[in-house]
């Protein structure tokens, strides 16, 4: 939206709301903070300021009390503990959550914009909602996360949804306070997009779902820019988070008795490339996370080309870090990993493997996978097809690809039919189900470690948890094993799942060093 058409729909960026109440009416026609792709596309030589002073300003005390908050979250990990922290902040202004949109005073939902399908599920609830808002037309409905970072889908919601109340971004979270103040006072749909980055803030509170496994960010952003993905402009420049704090909160959170930490980032590979003062890379941070008193440590998610042999020898020292890795490749063609500018060739990702696999002889690897890249050959398709044969991957996460507006490959004239990029996922999944399967036979018999998650989704008086390799195990076991790490034998493998016996807890082990 240009300035002209903002003055048109009556809508002015304004950067500060006013402290003084009586001020705000007029304020609030005026409130307007756009995205801007190209802007996102950017990347400054500016420093990282980091903050530990956020707090709920006094105005907003006491905002949420009789109030409750629905969130509901679309996308990946990174987009789950962003929905945490903003759990958290409404657990500050008083809200109370619920699990049902009817039950809510404010709902939110935490977009995901990965692919075409993810937004149209988001537009599918937005118009869900609508009788909902109908029905009840003080519940404000806001959207947030990735999806709002685009200007087409901001535009779209200014013109089509007039149920949504407020939009903002990814880099606008720790404003959540402000935004809500502003959407309960005000008749305008209140949109606050950065298009640009903000610094990091140390101190934002979080309400992390179950008291098990926790998700810890070490970085925000991503400077790859595969030619097909969106999170470059979404998510930001890559900016890391300062070791020291990184391993306080990890240790509050072995104090505090949970499990298992996933730390997070776009590209974690790259954690540490953008500080001047200190030489400190992901390897180092694994190593310094190795000796923190916690069962498992994971990581997620990793860029096969700065995935470095200082990284593989610290993995290989195992103790907490798990031996299961998860390496997107995208695709076995030389030729289309060039075209998505991945940086890396068939062979290189090859010899990385290679190499994981030879200093981690029990490493479990999985994979991202994209089929039906623009113009991609049946030729490419099969190197694809013998790159996951040759690997040996356990399993992958496959996708057709989905043009997204604003990026390269979006550009790219396609001559490859749907059809065909169908018929590609399903053999290729036909391989990935095979593979699974047989990953999962050799368990038959054995005992495993599980770390009990909870009943499982189907059946209350079964419970469900993950092994280290990341494999969902089913097993009766009273229930005051959930949140431990229990001994099962495995009775019967299956393609996705295995079942088991309970036999016992195991003890726990002190972290070796
Ligand atoms: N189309 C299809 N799949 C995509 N991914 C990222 N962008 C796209 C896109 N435009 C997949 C990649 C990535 C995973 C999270 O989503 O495989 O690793
Ligand atoms: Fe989706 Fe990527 Fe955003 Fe995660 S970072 S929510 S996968 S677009």
């Amino acid at each position: 939206m240009n300035e002209q058409q903002r003055k048109e729909a009556g809508l002015v960026k304004t950067p500060e709301a006013p402290s003084n109440e009586k001020d705000y009416s007029q304020y609030f026609q005026t409130v307007y903070a756009a995205p801007s792709l190209k802007d996102a596309k950017k990347r400054g030589k500016e420093e990282i300021s980091y903050h530990d002073d956020f707090k709920i300003d006094e105005r907003f005390q006491g905002m949420g009390t009789g109030r409750k908050f629905y969130i509901r979250t679309y996308g990946c990990q990174m987009n789950e503990h962003d929905t945490e922290v903003m759990a958290g902040i409404f657990r500050g202004l008083g809200y109370e959550p619920t699990d049902t949109v009817e039950d809510a005073n404010v709902i939110l939902l935490n977009t995901c914009a990965i692919r075409e399908n993810a937004e149209n599920k988001v537009f599918g609830e937005l118009g869900h909602l609508k009788a909902l808002k109908r029905r009840n037309p003080d519940v404000l409905i806001g959207i947030c996360g990735c999806m709002s970072q685009e200007e087409s889908v901001v535009n779209k919601v200014l013109k089509t949804y007039d149920q949504v109340d407020m939009i903002f971004g990814t880099h606008n979270i720790h404003r959540l306070p402000h935004i809500l103040h502003e959407a309960y006072f005000s008749k305008e749909m209140v949109v606050e997009v950065w298009s640009k980055e903000g610094d990091i803030i140390e101190n934002l509170p979080k309400a992390r779902i179950g008291n098990t496994k926790a998700w810890v960010n070490i970085m925000y952003g991503c400077d790859k820019f595969c030619t097909y993905c969106i999170v470059p402009y979404t998510r930001g420049k890559e900016r890391s988070r300062r070791p020291a704090d990184i391993i306080q909160e990890v240790r509050q959170l072995a104090a505090q008795g949970y499990q298992e930490i996933t730390v997070l980032g776009q590209n974690v590979n790259a954690y540490g490339k953008d500080f001047d003062d200190v030489d400190y890379r992901f390897g180092d941070l694994m190593d310094d996370l190795r000796k923190i008193d916690i069962a498992r440590i994971r990581f997620t998610t990793s860029h096969p080309r700065d995935f470095d042999d200082h990284l593989i020898e610290v993995l290989a020292k195992g103790g907490n870090l798990v031996d299961h890795i998860h390496l997107p490749v995208q695709s076995g063609s030389s030729e289309i990993l060039k075209i998505m500018a991945r940086k890396y060739t068939r062979e290189h990702y090859l010899e990385l493997a290679q190499k994981i696999k030879t200093a981690i002889p029990n490493v479990t690897l999985t994979t991202d996978i994209i089929v039906g890249f623009p113009n991609e050959t049946d030729e490419q398709f099969e190197e694809t097809m013998s790159l996951y044969k040759e690997v040996g991957f356990d399993t992958a996460y496959t996708y057709i690809y989905s043009p997204r507006e604003g990026t390269p490959a979006a550009k790219m004239v396609d001559n490859i039919p749907m059809e065909v990029k169908k018929q590609r996922l399903q053999r290729l999944n036909a391989l990935v189900n095979e593979t699974s399967a047989e990953a999962m036979k050799p368990y038959k018999g054995k005992i495993v470690e599980v770390l009990v998650d909870g009943e499982s989704k189907k059946n209350p008086e079964v419970l469900a948890g993950y092994t280290e390799k990341n494999k969902l195990v089913n097993f009766k076991a009273p229930h005051s094993v959930i949140g431990k790490i229990v001994n099962v034998k495995i009775i019967e493998a299956k393609t996705w799942s295995l079942d088991g016996e309970y036999i016992g807890v195991v003890e726990k082990e002190k972290v070796m060093i």
